[in-house]
């Protein structure tokens, strides 16, 4: 069952009940200023940092779900209403949601009233703007109210939950004409406010959440909306907010259009005050000023918009496959900048609060957003190796705004500092730029040990060679990317942390998984060696490399495929010998993408053992049998339900790994099988079983043991966003970023067809033509650059044009 449709011409996803099965929500905001909005307009504002700059008030856990958001009600005689549906539920006459890229749109209407509003994050503004159209469809005047309501966050969201004791005395406003400033603890340490406006006179205003609502009234009946009329309260302490209340009168047909602006501004220490205790306005005034009339919004959004078809143009595709062709031109590309943005912090089964921006997904998530803005990934490689220890660990988490490691999780889960060399590689491949590698980089955050990054990748490598087992495959540390193989923890009591607890150091835990990413990602740290001249390093890391094949092929096999682990007392983990967890998906996936097994067969053997225990229709499920009691030397992931997360569920992230070792040997239809699997285009029109959004990919479907097999969890934020346009662009469409130039090599079903390719790669535009004759998987058997056949597989990159003309035909 479907609950809206694609609109690919604008982009959209068209949501046509507010009854979809959870919240389906979009991110509004592209580099600092943020919105969570869901499909009734639930969701939540902040700056920079979801934790310590927490906006405005959302309530995770809440007996009705989805509370709080930028409502807007409308009292229209003794009816009250949204225009998302929420809060106050009261039926609407039509609805619909239009989630686009970077802004969404609804439509309400309710008796001869339609409602019209548009929000988004201008690309350069700390602000959220919000138009909003009422217009008259009916026949006779009416004489409307229009109320806004925001709740404030007193900051930090953390704290905003938990210190009443403090927080219920702190709340201040001010208030001057149409525009509420928020200013809690800014009398303080605090050097920021929050603003919200609109850009008409008002007729009343409310800054307390008690008078507005009454104290035991929830969001859906406000007394004061009720009444009609806002106090004009000025807030001190409590639960501040702001609301606006604009009367409206409509002629027949007539239609009224206000801009509301959501504004962040920050003071400088010394500019605090435009008199005592009084804030400095000046800043928000500007501000404001730019975002007055419906042209100064419509300006703004137009600019959104080519800002956006701009970075998406830079991968592009024309297929016969329109869920290919929408995922990868729209959405996927899409969830790979929101990933960059907000790494696993806010969404709406992640708190904000929780963790900040993770070491290992942070350097995953640039490979699917390196091709869009290479500048940023750029910084946020330095950010991430700046936290970096100087032994080569790293911490685990960060935090956006204060770009320290987060030390409640601290070190230890062995293969971080690999990713680093997979996101330091992945930009070098798409920029060529090798600058980056002689950048001066701190350990710690501390400058006075910075080395230079190509050192980091060093010390990166040499971790994993200092800290090696009984079997020379690496130690696991607390985890490896399976967060939940916890393996050296023995985590016994409630409230323990799984992973931080016990040693990290000492046991005997190895990974089979680390040990392929190791063969991996040594590989391409080798080539950047070579690429910078160094030579002997090259070769003592492939040496390094292939010893680890080596201690992989001895004790990292278990006969049809990769064993996945040894525990602390050095018994095997994902093998015959096991009694649950025999079977596990991520050495498969993560060694025959390096490479391992392919010349002798192990790799085929492994994905077809793949294919017999792991897959299910809904993806393919991390291992098999699930494990039906808690094994305190495994850890975490024996602790869920059998058929739920690292137990056994769909992990999204790891299908593409699958996916991409089955181009490495060669199977396009299989590589594609995996793909559409867990693609949510192609599963649209299971949005009842699936339940999160079909416009993009979840961390997990539940399982075939669970009792909800099929059923998503945890959308939006998920390494899964950028593994998968790895995947679907640079192995099953074949357009990958190599140091040299774009190679060509596509593994794709045989039926897929002939198609055309717009790749923008180092200020190039490459228009690929890849054709198929024969109905063949894999090979290419000509390649024409601007008309000249080349050999091999690589555009030879030639950076005074401006645009290529490549022709590939397969073989
Ligand atoms: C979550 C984490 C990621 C981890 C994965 C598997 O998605 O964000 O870091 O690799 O779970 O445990
Ligand atoms: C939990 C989750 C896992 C996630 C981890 C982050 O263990 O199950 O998916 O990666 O928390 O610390």
């Amino acid at each position: 069952m479907k609950f809206g449709f694609f609109d690919d011409v604008n982009k959209e996803y068209v949501v046509t009940t507010p009854k979809t099965p959870l919240p389906w929500i979009n991110y509004l905001g592209c580099k600092d200023f943020f919105t969570l909005i869901s499909n009734t307009c639930g969701g939540y504002t902040f700056y920079k940092d979801a934790k310590l700059l927490r906006m405005t008030r959302y309530r995770y856990n809440d007996t009705t779900p989805d509370t709080n958001g930028k409502y807007f009600y409308i009292k229209d005689g003794d009816t009250i209403w949204n225009p998302g549906w929420q809060p106050t539920k009261t039926e609407l006459d039509s609805y619909e949601c239009r989630h686009g890229i970077g802004y969404s749109k609804f439509t309400g209407l309710k008796n001869n009233i339609k409602a019209e509003l548009i929000t988004f994050v201008p690309v350069d503004d700390a602000v959220e703007l919000t138009k909003i159209t009422l217009t008259n469809t009916g026949s006779a005047k009416k004489e409307l109210s229009l109320f806004s309501y925001v709740e404030w966050c007193l900051w930090n969201a953390d704290d905003d939950m938990k210190n009443y004791q403090r927080n219920l005395s702190i709340g201040e406003v001010e208030v001057i004409d149409s525009t509420i400033y928020h200013k809690t603890e800014y009398r303080e340490r605090r050097n920021h406010y929050a603003v919200y406006s609109v850009n008409t006179k008002i007729d009343g205003f409310e800054t307390s959440r008690d008078e507005f609502r009454g104290a035991y009234n929830g969001p859906d009946k406000p007394a004061a909306v009720i009444e009609g009329k806002l106090h004009k309260t000025i807030a001190s302490g409590w639960y501040p907010i702001a609301s606006h209340q604009i009367n409206v009168s409509l002629e027949a047909g007539e239609s009224k259009t206000f801009v509301f602006a959501l504004g962040y501004i920050e003071n400088a220490e010394d500019d605090k005050w435009e008199a005592p205790g009084i804030i400095n306005k000046k800043k928000a005034n500007a501000l404001l000023a730019k975002y007055q009339t419906t042209e100064d919004f419509d300006k703004a959004f137009a600019a959104l918009n080519t800002y956006w078809n701009d970075l998406l143009s830079k991968f592009h595709i024309e297929s016969k496959d329109e869920h290919v062709n929408r995922m990868v031109n729209i959405w996927n590309q899409y969830q790979c900048m929101v990933t960059f943005n907000m790494s696993r912090s806010a969404s709406y089964y992640e708190t904000g609060i929780g963790r900040g921006m993770g070491f290992r997904d942070s350097c995953q998530d640039l490979l699917g957003f390196v091709h869009l803005i290479p500048d940023r990934a750029r910084e946020r490689i330095i950010d991430i190796a700046s936290t970096q220890f100087q032994d080569g660990g790293a911490y685990h988490q960060y935090q956006p705004l204060t770009k320290k490691g987060n030390s409640d999780i601290g070190s230890g889960f062995n293969d971080d500092p690999l990713w680093l060399i997979a996101g330091t590689s992945a930009y070098i491949r798409e920029t060529g730029d090798t600058s980056i590698l002689k950048e001066m980089v701190p350990y710690d955050n501390d400058m006075s040990v910075a080395t230079t990054l190509m050192e980091h990748l060093k010390r990166s490598f040499d971790y994993i060679v200092n800290h090696k087992g009984p079997h020379d495959l690496p130690l696991i540390g607390r985890a490896d990317w399976n967060d939940c193989l916890n393996l050296n923890c023995f985590s016994e009591h409630p409230g323990e942390s799984f992973q931080c607890f016990g040693p990290s150091e000492g046991p005997v835990a190895e990974s089979v998984f680390i040990a392929g990413m190791f063969v991996k990602y040594g590989r391409e740290y080798a080539d950047l060696c070579k690429l910078m001249g160094d030579n002997a390093e090259a070769d003592r890391v492939l040496a390094e490399v292939d010893k680890m094949i080596k201690a992989i092929e001895k004790d990292g096999w278990d006969g049809d495929w990769f064993v996945r682990a040894y525990d602390a007392y050095s018994h095997k983990v994902g093998s015959k010998e096991c009694d649950e967890g025999q079977i596990y998906i991520e050495p498969q996936g993560m060694c025959v993408m390096a490479g391992v097994g392919i010349e002798d067969g192990n790799a085929k053997k492994a994905l077809d053992s793949v294919k017999e225990k792991l897959d299910t229709k809904y993806g393919v499920m991390i291992l098999q049998p699930a494990y039906t009691r808690y094994h305190l030397e495994l850890g975490e992931i024996t602790s869920y339900p059998p058929g739920y997360k690292e137990n056994a569920g769909i992990f999204c992230h790891n299908n593409p790994w699958i996916s991409i070792a089955e181009t490495c040997i060669g199977r396009g239809d299989r590589a594609f099988e995996v793909y559409k699997k867990t693609c949510p285009s192609y599963i649209e029109d299971i949005s009842e079983i699936h339940r999160t959004e079909p416009y993009v990919y979840s961390q997990m479907v539940a399982g075939a043991d669970a009792k909800f097999h099929g059923e998503a969890k945890n959308s939006w934020l998920t390494g899964t966003a950028a593994w998968t346009f790895t995947n679907i662009s640079q192995y099953i469409l074949g357009i990958y970023p190599t140091l040299e130039g774009l190679s060509v090599n596509p593994c794709i079903p045989a039926e897929f067809g002939d198609f055309n390719i717009t790749r923008v790669y180092r200020g190039v535009t490459y228009n690929i033509e890849i054709k198929n004759p024969n109905k063949v998987q894999k090979g290419v058997a000509s390649l024409t650059v601007d008309g000249v056949e080349v050999a091999g597989n690589v555009i030879p990159f030639d950076g005074s044009k401006k645009t290529v003309s490549v022709v590939a035909t397969m073989k």
